[in-house]
């Protein structure tokens, strides 16, 4: 299975600078062997990005998020069936920084989940706890709860067109990452919960991501453990050199495992 390496630019980079920033990743980006390599700008630059960037080997689009509703009188949403329409094939849903700061309770993720699989979108769906919620040995609980709830309408034939992006809120932006241990014990129990709920096979074809504050020093060893099949990331993706060296890791971290 081919591991993903996703750039998360949150708020960040004018369209000229990210248009700098993916030029300068095109031209550093290894063969990729055994990685997808997704970077997620800010929603306005999608369009321009995925038809300026098309001939761009190897680079692919993904929205920070969608809308839960379809087409309609909705002002300001943007819908999956319009990321399809301009090219673009993933989209983040769920990350912790809208569940937290723009209300995307379990409801809102569900439904956007089921818009995008039902406009053909791939889904990096993200899921992490705060470290209250770890610190009160929860985290499991919670982490089964927010997959479980996304999942609801998702059936076992589109479960190709879901990888899960696990992101503990005490790590992101903080500089803090989960050990190895940590990151291999949660996307172990996210593993197994994939195939309480589908099957052995959908659970072994499953991408498990782990995100927050994945930088270059620790990508080797987390990217090496059996469960964790790349990375969403935030700061790091935001220079080239630090981005690329990532995809290095995943790359490397794919032909030990073989
Ligand atoms: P950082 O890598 O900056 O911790 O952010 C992780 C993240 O939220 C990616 O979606």
């Amino acid at each position: 299975m081919r591991n993903i390496v996703a750039g998360n630019w949150k708020s960040n980079k004018l369209i000229n600078e990210g248009q700098e920033l993916i030029n300068e990743i095109a031209k550093g980006l290894p063969s990729l062997d055994s990685t997808d390599v997704i970077i997620a700008p800010p929603t306005p630059y999608l369009a321009h990005y995925s038809r300026n960037f098309v001939a761009t080997n190897g680079i692919q689009f993904a929205a920070q998020q969608c809308s839960a509703n379809s087409m309609g009188a909705h002002t300001g949403e943007f819908t999956a069936s319009m990321l399809t329409s301009c090219g673009i094939q993933h989209v983040i849903i769920g990350h912790s920084e809208r569940r937290d700061r723009f209300g995307e309770n379990l409801d809102v993720v569900r439904a956007k989940v089921n818009e995008a699989i039902a406009a053909g979108l791939h889904v990096l769906l993200c899921c992490g706890e705060s470290l209250d919620v770890r610190e009160s040995g929860n985290h499991f609980d919670l982490i089964s709860t927010q997959l479980s709830d996304a999942f609801q309408q998702v059936k076992v034939a589109q479960m190709s067109q879901i990888t899960v992006a696990y992101e503990p809120v005490w790590a992101i932006g903080t500089g803090v990452t989960a050990s190895a241990e940590q990151a291999q014990e949660m996307h172990r129990f996210i593993r197994e919960r994939i195939e309480e709920w589908y099957t052995v096979k959908t659970a072994e074809s499953t991408r498990i991501l782990y995100g927050g504050s994945c930088k270059p020093s620790n990508a080797n060893e987390i990217f090496s453990q059996p469960d964790v099949n790349g990375g969403l990331i935030g700061g790091a993706a935001l220079d080239a050199k630090s981005f690329l060296s990532l995809i290095e890791a995943s790359e490397t971290s794919q032909k030990h495992s073989q």
